[in-house]
This record gives C-alpha cells, structure tokens and sequence, in this order.
C-alpha cells in the first residue's frame, strides 16, 4: 500500500449511471430478480473519500509478478484442457476512456461441455479434470489484459421451461476505487440464445446491452491455435459496461 489513489476526474465524483444502462433489479423474466429486488426505493448514497478510493492491491501486484502466470486457463499441471482454444484480451478503462493500469482481472467459466467445476453444478455434462475454468490477471500500464482460455460451453439453468445460458464469460474487476467495482458478464458475438436470455435482456438499454457483446479479433487470432476475441470494459460512465443481473 501506500500509493496516492486515482481520484476520478469529474469533480471528486465518479458520474452516475445513465438511466437504462444498468440491470433493471425486477426483471419477472428473470425468476431469481423477484426475490432479490428490493421492495423498498433505493437510498442515494453520496460519494465520500470511502467510495472514491481504494482498493488498491498494491501487495497483489508485487506478489502477481512472482506467481505463476494465471491467464492461460488451458494448461494445467495435469495437462491441457479440452475444447476450442480462445484468446480473450482488451482493455480496461475509466469513465474518461483513460487505462486503468495494475488492475486485478479475474475470469470464471463453464469447460467446453457447458459445466462448471463447482459442487453445486450438477449438470448431465462431462467434467474437464484439466480445466479449473478460473484465471486472473492484472491490466499493464495500458490497461490491457489477457487471457488464454476455453470457448465455454452453453448450459440449462431451469429459469423456465427450455432454458439455456448464452456462452459466456464471468468477469469481476474492482478498478480504482470501490465505487469502480464491476461484476459481468461477456458473451459470444452471434449467439443466438442471447435473444431468450433473461439475465442478458434485463439491462434496458440495447447500446448498453451490446457492450457486453466481445468483437470477433484478427488481430489477436493466432494462425493455427486460437481465434481471438475482443471486449474492452469501462468501468462507470456514459459508457459503462453494465453489470451483470442480480
Ligand atoms: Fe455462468
């Protein structure tokens, strides 16, 4: 620790969300979103020094570079993982489109066959003992990141009759501040199940919903390994990446 936080530029303040561009907190669609909402209108909390500082990891940072890289999730010491090798990379960013640098990154997935490696995923699907399906990273000075992972596999969550979760990526950032902390999700472009996905649809906004979509990327597609997608993340903002439904 010890480092000056970066403070936000808009006065001290990070900018509110733009109306629609965040999860609606009922979405009947959504069956969990019933319960959870809250029944009562919501509080505006101002901005203090609490919300507009920290965390700042700098101990994670100094122990990151001695670790062994966690951003290729496909090799494991037991081997590598089955599935459609993917490289996932872009950047973070503040508000003002500045890089958030040295920020934590972390990724969670189901394998190729569409399950997690989790008690509680019970699904009729194959596990994959060489694919934890977890990795996290830190952005460079630039605010890139990148990983080397799985195209995860679509999967049932019994929201309704039929139900099947887009391909997706879970992603948790905490950025600068508290205030900057992002818990997402990133999808697959052309998926066609993104159009019955209730967690994917309860965010209002149709710009705002694409921008959890990641862009198809020649430029990090590798001849003869893995093809390459691309999903810059803002964290608040106009342009805010939503966070994912509650
Ligand atoms: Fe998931």
């Amino acid at each position: 620790m010890g480092s000056t936080p970066t403070l936000p530029q808009s006065g001290g303040r990070y900018r509110r969300p733009h109306p629609g561009t965040q999860p609606d907190y009922y979405y009947p669609p959504y069956v969990t979103s019933i319960k959870r909402a809250p029944t009562q209108p919501l509080v505006r909390l101002p901005h203090t020094l609490s919300e507009i500082t920290g965390p700042l990891f700098q101990d994670l940072v100094r122990q990151h570079t001695a670790m062994p890289k966690a951003c290729d999730l496909t090799r494991q010491p037991s081997g590598n993982a089955i599935g459609e090798r993917i490289i996932v990379s872009g950047r973070v960013l503040d508000e003002n489109s500045r890089p958030v640098a040295n920020t934590l990154v972390e990724v969670w997935q189901a394998n190729a066959a569409g399950r997690y490696y989790h008690d509680v995923d019970q699904h009729n699907a194959p596990l994959d003992p060489n694919f934890p399906g977890f990795g996290h990273t830190l952005t460079d000075s630039q605010g890139h990141y990148r990983f080397v992972t799985i195209r995860p596999g679509e999967y049932p969550w019994r929201n309704h009759y039929n139900a099947w979760r887009p391909a997706h990526i879970h992603f948790s950032l905490f950025g600068p501040a508290c205030a900057t902390r992002l818990v997402t999700q990133m999808y697959f472009p052309g998926d066609p199940l993104m159009a019955y996905d209730p967690m994917f649809n309860c965010v209002p906004d149709e710009k705002a919903r694409a921008r959890l979509i990641s862009a198809f990327d020649w430029e990090t597609t590798i001849p003869e390994q893995a093809l390459g997608y691309r999903f810059d993340i803002i964290l608040r903002g106009r342009e805010a990446t939503p966070m994912e439904g509650q």
